[in-house]
């Protein structure tokens, strides 16, 4: 053993590897449990697939970089489950792909918005957020009012989050195109915020 020990301390080419090997080992054995247990991929109650329409939103969200400014991850401390509500627990992000936790907050949290203001309020401030906060410095969106959602590419794209595990059905993706058809890109933003974290909205 004490040959061994001192074959090895003297060879920092042996240390720098089996050094390298023990944090592998000890890094896999923490970390991949977490891909298997329930409390992770598994949905919390009340946290359902996006429908088509939330969907849309969604990227429209995604396409707009408002994930730069707003983080989706109410952390656990005081002063933000006082703010927020709940802190965020993984089950709420499942069907997230990507997820839009974020880090960067130069506006609010949005994780629990859904339900906060009025589908009329985010009308106004999304167009002008001067309009109803003055002193916001948040971009406006005019043109989302204006342009209306691609509803054909929506089939393929529940197709492709089925492929990752989204239980979409066949007739969830069949009815996606007639369910986002006309509305505009600002319509549906509103129903995805609106429905951000309702699931554990009342939990203390
Ligand atoms: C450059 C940073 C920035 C970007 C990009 C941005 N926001 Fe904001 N947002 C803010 C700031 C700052 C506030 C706080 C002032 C206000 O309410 O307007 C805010 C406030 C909000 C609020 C009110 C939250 C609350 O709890 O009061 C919502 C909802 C919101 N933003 C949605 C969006 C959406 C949707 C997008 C993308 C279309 C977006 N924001 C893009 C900075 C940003």
């Amino acid at each position: 053993m004490d040959k061994l020990q001192k074959l090895i301390e003297e060879h920092v080419g042996y240390l720098i590897v089996l050094t390298l090997l023990v944090i592998s080992v000890a890094g896999l054995v923490e970390i991949l449990p977490l891909a298997f247990q329930k409390s992770t991929t598994q949905a919390v109650a009340g946290v359902k697939p996006f429908t088509a329409v939330q969907l849309a939103g969604r990227d429209i969200y995604i396409r707009e970089g408002c994930h730069v400014c707003h983080t989706q991850m109410v952390r656990p401390f005081r002063a933000e489950t006082e703010r927020y509500g709940h802190y965020s627990v993984a089950g709420e992000s499942v069907y997230d792909h990507p997820f839009l936790w974020g880090s960067k907050r130069t506006g609010p949290d949005l994780a629990r918005v859904g339900g906060r203001y009025s589908d009329e309020w985010h009308r106004v401030h999304l167009n002008n957020p001067r309009d109803v906060v003055p002193e916001s410095n948040m971009p406006a969106f005019p043109w989302l009012s204006k342009d209306l959602v691609d509803a054909d590419i929506m089939p393929a794209k529940m197709e492709a989050l089925r492929r990752v595990g989204v239980p979409y059905t066949d007739k969830d993706i069949a009815e996606a195109k007639a369910q986002v058809e006309g509305k505009s890109e600002l319509d549906v933003l509103i129903i995805y915020l609106q429905g951000l974290g309702l699931a554990l909205k009342n939990v203390r």
